[in-house]
């Protein structure tokens, strides 16, 4: 008797199990699980982009998948030291912010060490006096921006903190495997059209509209973006948002430099990397086997030691910022979405000094008196540097035995003999740093195209709607996502509405 349940119910699984089978060779998204993997993947450029992207493809591939990274200057991009006397500073990216949480993970995960930036004094310098200077009396201070602001400076935090609120919801998109296929759709998820409206506005036009004062704007708010974006607040809405977060509390960078993430990342994700400099990407089409089917892949090619070769992918992923002065790509066979994708980048030297500020030009007889560690400018004919920071090396930060300081500044142009001995009572070493550093901003800004081809993606268009070390890790996931949900025809995890909402009642 027994016997013969467990018989039918044998049967009634068999039929089942045959039934299951039947419906899923009739059903689309079945057959398309079948699709293969991808059996190679390139990233061109080993900055925060390229090395976070090859981390996030890794995760989303699996380990069988081959991943090239091409890179033809030093891993880490425009995350890089200088030395002076020994010792290395941070001479391009440096501070990352608390809720920056991708690169909190990766510091995590990688096992890097971080340290807190230290929270020196702000002062704001307008080529002739200290507009505003910040003291270590908290109250004071306090008192000081009431008098000289009124209640603006209170409010921009408060104004600040509701729009990075509605950035931070990128994390639980992410975390549920959602991906966009433009930076537009992206920026309207996080924020919806009042996102995208600031796009197209100036900074100073978000900040009238938002009621704050134009004294406000010009000495405080200006000195911030010129110190992070070397540009005024005709910059766009949002990219002048997450330069204000740039003197929020808590801010951290990596021990031994930044730059260490992007090699950790290279190596969790068990990437290859290929010294050389990518010339082009092309489309190829290749015949599978007997069946016929018609395989599409990409032509990399690339200058190596061993001179020219070139490699077949089946996914590429752009991670440099198409601008003809800083990577000249090639594309042949297929055309670019339309967009124009070398607009101009931003010029910025940045100088380490190990010298004695000139405590006269900032308005204090007595040196010992002049305790700021940052000085920001207002815009005007004056003010030939940005900022002058005083700066920490990257490696035992908390160390304060240094007896004479290291300043980095930041400007427009190299700055001359007489210029060094206006800023500097004395200096010895002076060490240098060119950079096309980010995008100059124009709103309305139109980000360049995510998606260059079926299979092509462009890490850096997000650099149009803000450049940063976490912008980039975004994007990087973000394509990592997209291009997997491409592959597998998943269109349901892309650009989806409403997200914010539908995420509310999921654990
Ligand atoms: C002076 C300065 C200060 C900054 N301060 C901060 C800060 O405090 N906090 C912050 O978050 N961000 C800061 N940023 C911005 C931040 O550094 C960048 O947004 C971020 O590092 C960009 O990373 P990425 O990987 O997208 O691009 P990149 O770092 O530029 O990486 C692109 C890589 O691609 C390589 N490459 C280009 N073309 C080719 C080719 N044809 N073949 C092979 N390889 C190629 C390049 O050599 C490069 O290594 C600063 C930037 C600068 C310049
Ligand atoms: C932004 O400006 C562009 C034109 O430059 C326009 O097409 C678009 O609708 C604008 N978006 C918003 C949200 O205002
Ligand atoms: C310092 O600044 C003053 C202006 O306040 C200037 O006259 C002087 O030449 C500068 N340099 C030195 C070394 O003091």
């Amino acid at each position: 008797m027994a016997a013969a349940m467990a018989a039918a119910a044998n049967k009634v699984s068999l039929l089942s199990l045959v039934l299951l089978v039947l419906l899923c060779w009739g059903s689309p998204s079945a057959s398309q699980e079948l699709r293969r993997p991808p059996s190679k993947i390139g990233v061109i450029g080993a900055g925060i982009g390229g090395t976070s992207a090859a981390y996030f493809l890794r995760q989303k591939f699996g380990r069988d998948v081959q991943i090239d990274v091409f890179e033809k200057g030093d891993v880490g991009g425009r995350l890089a030291t200088l030395n002076v006397e020994g010792k290395h500073y941070e001479a391009g990216g440096a501070i990352i912010h608390p809720l920056n949480l991708h690169m909190k993970h990766f510091a995590k995960v990688l096992g890097l060490s971080v340290s807190p930036i230290q929270d020196g004094l702000m002062g704001f310098y307008n080529g002739d006096e200290l507009v505003f200077e910040e003291s270590g009396w908290y109250i004071w201070n306090f008192i000081k921006l009431l008098w000289h602001y009124g209640l603006n400076a209170l409010r921009m935090y408060l104004w600040e903190e509701e729009i990075l609120d509605k950035f931070m919801r990128i994390y639980r998109y992410q975390s549920h495997n959602y991906a966009f296929s433009t930076s537009e759709a992206l920026l309207h998820a996080l924020g919806g059209s009042d996102f995208l409206r600031r796009l197209n506005q100036t900074m100073d036009e978000a900040l009238q509209e938002a009621g704050f004062s134009q004294k406000f704007i010009n000495e405080f708010v200006t000195p911030v973006l010129r110190y992070n974006y070397g540009q005024s607040t005709s910059i766009n809405g949002l990219v002048g948002v997450i330069a204000l977060a740039s003197i929020d509390p808590g801010l951290w960078s990596i021990e031994g430099g930044n730059k260490l993430a992007c090699a950790g990342l290279l190596e969790a994700s068990k990437a290859q990397l290929i010294p050389s400099t990518v010339l082009s990407l092309e489309e190829k089409n290749r015949q599978e086997g007997r069946s016929g089917g018609v395989v599409k892949l990409y032509k990399v090619e690339y200058n190596s030691a061993a001179g020219l070769t070139s490699d077949l992918y089946d996914i590429v992923v752009i991670a440099t910022p198409l601008q003809r002065k800083i990577s000249n790509l090639e594309f042949r066979n297929f055309k670019l979405p339309s967009g124009e994708f070398s607009r101009p980048y931003q010029p910025i030297v940045s100088t380490l000094v190990h010298g004695q500020i000139n405590a006269s030009l900032f308005g204090y007889q007595d040196p010992s008196q002049l305790v700021l560690s940052d000085i920001f400018t207002t815009e005007g004919p004056k003010a030939f540097f940005y900022s002058l920071s005083l700066v920490s090396p990257v490696q035992n930060k908390m160390d304060q035995s240094l007896v004479s300081p290291v300043w980095r500044t930041f400007s427009a142009e190299s700055l001359t003999k007489e210029q060094l001995n206006l800023l500097f009572s004395s200096y010895d070493t002076v060490e240098e740093k060119k950079w096309l550093a980010y995008p100059r901003y124009s709103p309305p800004e139109k980000p360049s195209p995510v998606v260059l081809h079926d299979h092509v993606y462009y890490v850096n268009s997000i650099e149009w709607v803000a450049s940063a070390m976490e912008m980039s890790a975004i994007s990087a996931k973000n394509i990592a996502l997209l291009a997997y949900h491409r592959w597998y025809n998943k269109a349901h995890m892309i650009d989806q509405e409403d997200l914010h909402e539908r995420l509310k009642t999921e654990l």
